[in-house]
């Protein structure tokens, strides 16, 4: 099988993504692949992968932002930028060329790797929708489950996974960090917000041609401001500057 082919038919499968829920898998699979490399056809050290001349050159812009004998600590963001360049996911390869890159031994590079979530180690679709199912989105608006299930009977695929077309990959995510504009999800670098059924099929149905809806509430509302306007803080502030005596303008 060619190696496009196999990485394609990767994101098929189940994501076993490191500290994310909601996978099928027994829980010692489930552990396992959380920190264990197993080496495939699309993901083992012999696929070569170099950084770009741009990213080799964006990667030595961040390394010198350290002290020369640190240079490790730019571990995360050259990860990311790894990922980056690599259609999303962070590949053995890709750790060892960021290893050799910074020098450091190829271990702890994988204990970075293998220890936050933004590092994906399996193959992702181009949409890759993270939805927030912690308890403030379960609770806000319709709530984050109406959400999962609207997007499970629209893409026909459970938290996890890959659609066939392999444009969608669905995994639930521990909170955002974007409460007050509940539900949400995280698509590519975007956060959009105030979710309803509606919303997410259209926002699902504009992805899939190729679109990029606005991120940000769905609503039509500004930021996490009051959907209803303000009620607060209606009157000019007292100053300092307006309405202060001169001395204190
Ligand atoms: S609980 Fe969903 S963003 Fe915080």
């Amino acid at each position: 099988m060619s190696l496009a082919r196999s990485a394609l038919s990767a994101i098929q499968r189940p994501l076993y993504g490191a500290g994310r829920r909601t996978f099928t898998s027994s829980s010692s699979r489930r552990s396992e692949s959380l920190f264990v490399h197993r080496d495939t056809d699309y993901n083992n050290p012999s696929i070569p992968f170099t950084f770009t001349p741009d990213n080799l050159k964006r990667a030595k812009e961040i390394i010198s932002r350290y002290p020369p004998q640190y240079k490790k600590a730019a571990v995360m963001p050259i990860l990311d930028l790894g990922q980056r360049q690599n259609k999303g996911w962070t590949s053995i390869s890709v750790m060892n060329a960021v290893a050799e890159l910074l020098e450091m031994p190829r271990m702890r590079v994988y204990e970075v790797a293998t220890f936050y979530t933004m590092y994906n180690r399996e193959p992702v679709a181009e949409n890759f929708l993270q939805l927030c199912t912690t308890t403030p989105c379960q609770l806000g608006g319709c709530g984050s489950s109406k959400i999962l299930h609207t997007i499970q009977d629209h893409l026909k695929i459970s938290p996890g996974q890959t659609t066939k077309d392999g444009k969608f990959t669905l995994i639930e995510v521990e909170c955002l960090g974007a409460c007050s504009n509940a539900p949400m999800m995280q698509i590519g670098d975007d956060f959009y917000e105030d979710l309803t059924p509606e919303t997410t099929i259209k926002l699902l149905d504009a992805l899939a041609t190729g679109e990029k809806p606005k991120p940000g509430p769905q609503t039509g509302r500004k930021t996490s401001e009051n959907a209803a306007g303000l009620t607060a803080l209606t009157s000019k502030p007292l100053g300092p500057g307006e309405m202060c005596v001169p001395e204190f303008a």
